[in-house]
């Protein structure tokens, strides 16, 4: 069933050959049943006459960031709050350069930054210009800041080379829409997560720590944004961006994360230990930098708190995932955990093999619940984070287990 009825889409349209395509995806958004206002660059305007767009969606175009004339029509402002999906289609070399270095010096730019709804861009463009070093980096530093990014298709080009560049079909880009604008699996749910490793400090600047890079749980957030989630992470020193739709506080060590957690735990539906929580931290920090001349120190650990245990005995309990991070007998060790943790699904990897667990951007897991087990596939992160948040979501909301599963 189509997603689309009675959404409003805003369709950005800048200069290129492909501007023409764009009347007919406005034609099809129309017959799908959505609400559609036209923004064209000035470049755009070279290309088509608003007047075209402007009979297919039977509103005014919007073309000018200043435009005297438009006493009626919506502010940018109003424009940017009115939409449930921004689509710039076609989205040229230049629109995209702009965009990411965050320009606001045209109307559609100036949505584009002040538009807290989904953005996707349908790039269009001579294939030379696709494949050059800058449009690759604006493309990439986009989508880490959650930009869908659609397309561009491979194909003859208009100006007589082919490859990369061409922009979707007005078909595959209304089904691209009706995905975005679908409902996610975790719409509407609140989603705890903790990420990366923490440091526990020797004396004022050195500290105990582990390898975890935070990469897993990042990809695990970002997922679970996509699929609707109000996600709000906690984590530990990391070099990692904040995902896209994600709420994030920095913490150092598990004494902190625990806090953090347990100060927000009262407000989610779903709590997931990423994090390589330090299991000890020293007892005797010195007040003072350690010096070599001194006796070397004896460094006394004691227990930090165990953040998911703590987590999973509340009496009012979110649905629990934990990580275990094994290098033998994985399964052994995740249904224990399981089990001694109380947790309702459990995401078991190896790790100490090349290329896998810490630091890696490949990953696999072995997948636990209370007589059911799910193998996810080794791939990227993202894919990895993408499966299992599929999975929370059909054990959260007690649907139907999925066909990977031997349940
Ligand atoms: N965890 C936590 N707080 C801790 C320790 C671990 O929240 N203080 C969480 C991790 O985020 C992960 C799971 O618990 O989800 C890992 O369990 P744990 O028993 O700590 O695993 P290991 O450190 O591998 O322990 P073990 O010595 O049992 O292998």
């Amino acid at each position: 069933m189509s997603a689309l009825g009675n959404k409003k889409v805003l369709l950005g349209i800048t200069g290129g050959i492909a501007a023409y395509k764009a009347a007919e995806l406005v034609r099809l958004l129309i017959k799908a049943g959505a609400e559609v206002r036209v923004v064209m660059t000035e470049s755009a305007r070279e290309f088509v006459q608003p007047l075209t767009y402007q009979a297919l969606s039977g509103q005014p175009v919007y073309t000018d960031l200043f435009d005297k004339h438009a006493d009626s029509a919506m502010d940018h402002i109003e424009l940017a709050r009115w939409c449930d999906l921004l689509l710039v289609a076609p989205a040229s070399a230049d629109f995209l350069a702009k965009l990411n270095a965050g320009y606001a010096d045209n109307l559609l730019l100036t949505l584009c930054l002040a538009s807290k709804k989904p953005l996707a861009v349908a790039p269009a463009m001579n294939q030379q210009m696709f494949a050059n070093a800058a449009t690759h980096d604006n493309l990439a530093a986009l989508a880490t800041r959650g930009v869908l990014i659609w397309g561009p298709a491979e194909g003859d080009q208009a100006c007589g080379d082919i490859g990369p560049g061409r922009m979707l079909e007005p078909e595959q880009l209304l089904a691209l829409i009706d995905e975005a604008l679908a409902p996610g699996p975790l719409d509407g749910v609140a989603l705890l997560l903790t990420a990366g490793p923490t440091r526990e400090a020797i004396d004022p600047v050195r500290y105990l720590s582990n390898r975890s890079s935070g990469k897993m749980g990042f990809a695990v957030a970002a997922a679970a944004a996509r699929a609707g989630a109000r996600v709000t992470l906690i984590s530990g020193p990391v070099a990692l961006p904040t995902p896209a739709g994600v709420s994030r506080t920095d913490v150092e060590s598990a004494r902190e994360m625990h806090d953090a957690v347990m100060a927000r735990v009262g407000d989610c539906d779903i709590f997931v230990a990423c994090a390589a929580v330090s299991d000890y931290r020293i007892a005797n920090v010195a007040g003072h930098k350690l010096k070599k001349d001194d006796a070397p120190p004896v460094l006394e650990l004691e227990l930090n708190p165990d953040i998911l245990a703590d987590v999973s005995a509340l009496a009012q309990r979110p649905f629990c995932v934990g990580f275990a991070a094994e290098t033998r007998d994985v399964e052994k060790y995740a249904l224990d955990k399981l089990e001694r943790k109380n947790l309702d699904l459990i995401a078991a990897n190896f790790v100490g093999s090349a290329g896998r667990g810490f630091e890696a951007d490949d990953n696999q897991l072995e997948v636990y619940w209370r007589g059911g087990h799910a193998r996810i596939e080794r791939g990227p992160k993202a894919a990895v984070a993408k499966r299992l948040i599929e999975l929370i979501a059909e054990r959260y909301t007690g649907r139907h287990l999925s066909t990977d599963s031997d349940d």
